[in-house]
């Protein structure tokens, strides 16, 4: 049986997106289309929604699943959310009420040895939301230099003993190729220092894990891309809902919001505004909202979320 996903913060995103009955909603990342359900729930009996996934495995199982209850209410679309601005209008959501992200990977992904992203699976070593298009990351692995290496899980692990573990991947490939997530993480934790007693004990490859995932993905650009596409799509009045998993995530999402409710950019020395922005957000979320013990201690994954809400103003 394949494992289930449960939405993170249900309650709280559809509290925080408001969606009213008769509106339009996109679900930029529809996953197991568990945030779906009850964001098109609370809009019955006549608002729809866009669901947007890279992945055309979630696309199908949604549209398996939720087809019968919901009927065209539900419209789906396999693309990155990077595209937002040109799917949204061609699928007839140009102008909308809410639109959420909800980030990073799905259990159903984590799950499939076949994909590579979790630190236990044997398959191969591949972690691309959609696998028709860009590098599998196998292909960094076996091809980036030492120096390139450090700088990635750095700069998108913030890895401390990157220079380390990108030597050993050197090292190791030129007596045996590393083609199996299985392989990596053996690797990397022969080699990483062990965690100090008392810190709580993650799997030392969980860091170069999330550094390859979001290079092969370059989910940081597509986040960027994606919540100014979703800003551009929203009535006055519609909510902006995101769910981040890690701060590389959340500091774009916090600054995205923060320089869309201040919407002047000029320089501080520049004693009248020149550059004619107004503001075009409203924080409905002052600081991000996180999840309960009780949620977490129900759904683990659900530990490093964060989840901030904006509102559009008409501007
Ligand atoms: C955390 S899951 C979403 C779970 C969903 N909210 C639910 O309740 O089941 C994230 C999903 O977003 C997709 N995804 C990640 N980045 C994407 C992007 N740039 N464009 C489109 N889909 C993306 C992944 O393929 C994955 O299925």
């Amino acid at each position: 049986m394949e494992p289930g996903h449960l939405p993170v913060l249900a309650e709280e995103v559809v509290t925080m997106l408001a969606p009213a009955p008769g509106s339009l909603q996109i679900d930029a990342t529809l996953g197991g289309g568990g945030h779906t359900e009850r964001i098109l729930g609370a809009t019955d009996p006549d608002g729809r929604l866009l669901g947007l996934d890279a992945d055309g495995a979630a696309i199908a199982r949604v549209d398996r699943l939720l087809r019968p209850r919901f009927g065209d209410r539900l419209v789906l679309r396999q693309s990155n959310f990077r595209a937002l601005g040109r799917v949204a209008p061609e699928a007839g959501f140009g102008a909308v009420d809410g639109c959420l992200f909800d980030l990073g990977l799905s259990s159903f992904q984590l799950g499939d040895a076949e994909r590579g992203f979790g630190i236990r699976t044997g398959g191969p070593l591949d972690m691309r939301f959609d696998a028709t298009r860009g590098v599998p990351a196998a292909e960094l692995v076996a091809s980036l230099d030492a120096a390139e290496l450090t700088a990635l899980f750095r700069r998108y692990g913030e890895e401390p003993h990157a220079p380390r573990i990108a030597r050993a991947i050197v090292a190791e490939r030129a007596v045996s190729p590393i083609r199996t997530a299985e392989e990596l993480a053996g690797l990397v934790e022969r080699v990483a220092p062990r965690t100090p007693p008392g810190r709580r004990r993650i799997h030392p490859a969980t860091r170069i894990f999330q550094a390859l995932r979001i290079a092969v993905n370059e989910e940081l650009d597509a986040l960027e891309d994606g919540l100014t596409a979703a800003l551009d799509l929203l009535r006055p009045g519609g909510r902006l809902v995101v769910l981040s998993y890690h701060s590389l995530e959340d500091r774009i999402v916090k600054r995205f919001f923060q320089a869309e409710r201040r919407g002047c950019v000029c320089p501080p020395e520049v004693p009248v505004c020149v550059c004619g922005r107004s503001p075009r957000l409203r924080l409905v979320t002052r600081r991000s909202v996180t999840p309960s013990p009780t949620e977490i201690a129900a759904n683990p994954r659900a530990r490093s979320a964060r989840l901030r809400a904006a509102e559009r103003l008409a501007a």
